[in-house]
């Protein structure tokens, strides 16, 4: 089946003292989702932002915020990123012993539902939980920083989860986190990916605008 690639910058890398310049930058080069990542330094070893710094992003962007929450507990918090205004929340397989109530919660708040493996977690976790779920990510590196090398076993798995969710004719879309770049963009696509995060292949190497249409043509 055929598919769309987009590319979706992370503002982990973006400059946290001016994130506005960074998502104009972003927003003139044609992105149409960002992606924000949450970290609790208990899920993960870093810390990074929450609720507060949502909303004050959501006050000067349209854009559909993709919110990775790497936090434990997740369920704890829907609330509170739906009304920062988020769009779509994604919660780790493994941060969540009641994945089922979390999507279906995201979801009754009206956001767009996902669920996060770590690169150690296979695919067959998610056959009770598919069909709750707008999208699945796949973590191509262990969360908690930028600009880490991508896993190649992550290629396969993308394959399968794309087998996975047509053998089911399911429309799940499949985001793809860690180590993306224009050399592996193409094949990520090609593996069935509809969602590229790409942290410091955009921000900090030049204008965001030729960093990402480098990674758009590579897709293409
Ligand atoms: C890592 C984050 C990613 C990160 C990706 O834990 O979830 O979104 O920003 O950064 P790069 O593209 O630099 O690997
Ligand atoms: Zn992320």
């Amino acid at each position: 089946m055929s598919h769309t690639t987009i590319i979706a910058p992370s503002l982990l890398s973006a400059n946290f003292a001016n994130l506005e310049q960074d998502i104009r930058a972003c927003e003139h080069a044609g992105v149409t989702m960002l992606h924000v990542d949450v970290m609790d330094g208990h899920f993960v070893p870093n810390i990074t932002i929450g609720p507060p710094v949502v909303r004050s992003i959501r006050r000067i962007t349209q854009l559909p915020l993709d919110t990775h929450l790497m936090i434990e507990e997740p369920s704890r918090y829907l609330d509170a990123f739906a009304e920062a205004g988020s769009t779509t929340l994604i919660v780790h397989y493994e941060a969540d012993r009641h994945l089922h109530r979390t999507v279906t919660r995201i979801r009754e708040l009206g956001l767009k539902a996902g669920v996060c493996l770590n690169p150690a977690t296979p695919i067959e976790v998610l056959t009770e939980i598919l069909p709750y779920c707008d999208v699945i990510l796949i973590m191509s590196v262990n969360p908690g920083f930028g600009g880490q090398s991508f896993i190649p076993t992550s290629f396969e798995k993308i394959r399968n989860l794309r087998a996975m969710i047509e053998s089911m004719q399911l429309s799940t879309q499949i985001e793809v986190d860690g180590g993306i770049a224009a050399e592996n963009a193409g094949l990520l696509a090609a593996a069935g990916a509809n969602i590229l995060v790409t942290g410091s292949a955009v921000f900090g190497r030049g204008p965001i605008e030729s960093s990402l249409r480098e990674l758009r043509n590579a897709v293409q």
